[in-house]
């Protein structure tokens, strides 16, 4: 059976094999836990609970009070990812234009190509700056969308207030989707330029710092008519009542989120002091996760460590990164254990040379 041609076209975001068992630094999950308070509510969850539809009302307004926007600014949705594919199929027609950088997070392309957009690339130069000229350059040609991932990846950069506020001001007619699924690593989040700018969408995630990936929640922020429209395609009870007792306990938990941070950043900056003195070339990033450059084969060297149950992710699709593996911060004895096991294959490596 044929599928629609823009679907046709696609190839299916990769999630490989089973995971179990393994050192994960692939995927930038946490892999730091969640807050207690979650495990204890999804003890206590009862049948009621479970058996009935999600009830979002009370969530929404400790939302609302946690996060400084009214509950009409505020849609649940089952992962950022779910965030990304409502505001495609929401605001974007065949053959309409959608700027983002090049490389992104590709899940983003994917749901834009799935609605038949004609997706503009903005290629990062070789230092890996955030491309705001050649991006506001795009932004004048009047597309539909631009898609901003702050801090981006895979590249970790970061694109100032500043240079955000620039490009949102460019023309209010263009919708700007901000993804802000790595906000807590960088310690900022731009929830505030809501109030001034009807064309703004913010995305976050409760994966990351939150620790709660295997959930799925994520949330869309943005003016009460843009929400209105987008809950016409996020399904009705896109959260589960899983998901919404665990953000009830996470969100009485806000120090949680500070102590991964603080912890991801120390592992980060001890990483980043190891492999540096193995004579590799770090880039350091405003997320939970490093690029590494491996100076020669990453798709081997990736290849090897996966033999070795470490899990990281090539970058070397991407002209930018090539020869760069991305490797999120995990705990500290598994990064000990990335550490020693690619020490052993540069040696190896070098011996055999
Ligand atoms: C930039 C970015 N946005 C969104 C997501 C998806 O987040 P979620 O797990 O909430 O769907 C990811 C996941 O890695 C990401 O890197």
């Amino acid at each position: 059976m044929r599928a629609r041609p823009a679907i046709e076209r696609l190839r299916a975001y990769p999630i490989g094999g089973s995971r179990e068992g393994k050192i994960r630094l692939d995927l930038n999950e946490s892999n730091y836990g969640c807050p207690p308070a979650v495990l204890d509510a999804l003890r206590t969850l009862t049948p009621a609970q479970i058996g009935r539809y999600p009830e979002y009302e009370p969530l929404l307004q400790r939302m609302a009070a946690h996060y400084g926007v009214t509950p009409e600014q505020i849609l649940l949705t089952n992962g950022a990812d779910d965030g990304i594919r409502s505001v495609m199929q929401s605001f974007i027609d065949p053959g309409e234009r959608l700027i983002v950088t090049d490389p992104s997070f590709s899940v983003i392309r994917l749901y834009a190509e799935g609605m038949g957009a004609a997706v503009e690339a903005v290629p990062y130069g070789d230092a890996l700056a955030y491309p705001v000229a050649a991006l506001a350059a795009r932004m004048r040609t009047a597309p539909r969308l631009v898609a901003v991932v702050r801090p981006d990846s895979p590249t970790g950069s970061l694109i100032s207030r500043e240079a955000l506020c620039h490009l949102l001001s460019i023309d209010r007619e263009i919708l700007v989707m901000l993804d802000e699924t790595y906000h807590h690593f960088c310690g900022d989040s731009c929830l505030d330029l809501l109030a001034d700018h009807p064309n703004l969408l913010i995305l976050h995630s409760f994966s990351k710092a939150w620790g709660l990936a295997g959930l799925r929640l994520g949330l869309i922020f943005g003016a009460p008519t843009l929400i209105e429209t987008l809950r016409k395609v996020v399904p009705p009870f896109s959260a589960s009542a899983v998901a919404v007792a665990a953000a009830h306990a996470a969100l009485g938990d806000p120090d949680f989120v500070t102590g991964v941070v603080t912890q991801v950043q120390q592992e980060k900056a001890r990483l980043i002091r190891r492999l540096t003195a193995l004579g590799l070339n770090v880039r350091d990033t405003a997320t939970n996760f490093v690029l590494v450059d491996v100076g020669h084969n990453a798709p081997d060297v990736q290849r090897q460590l996966a033999a070795r149950n470490i899990l990281v992710k090539s970058m070397d699709h991407y002209p930018q990164l090539a020869g760069y593996l991305r490797v999120a911060i995990g705990r500290p004895e598994e990064l000990d254990a990335f550490v020693a096991a690619l020490r052993h294959l540069l040696a190896t490596d070098a011996a055999g040379r």
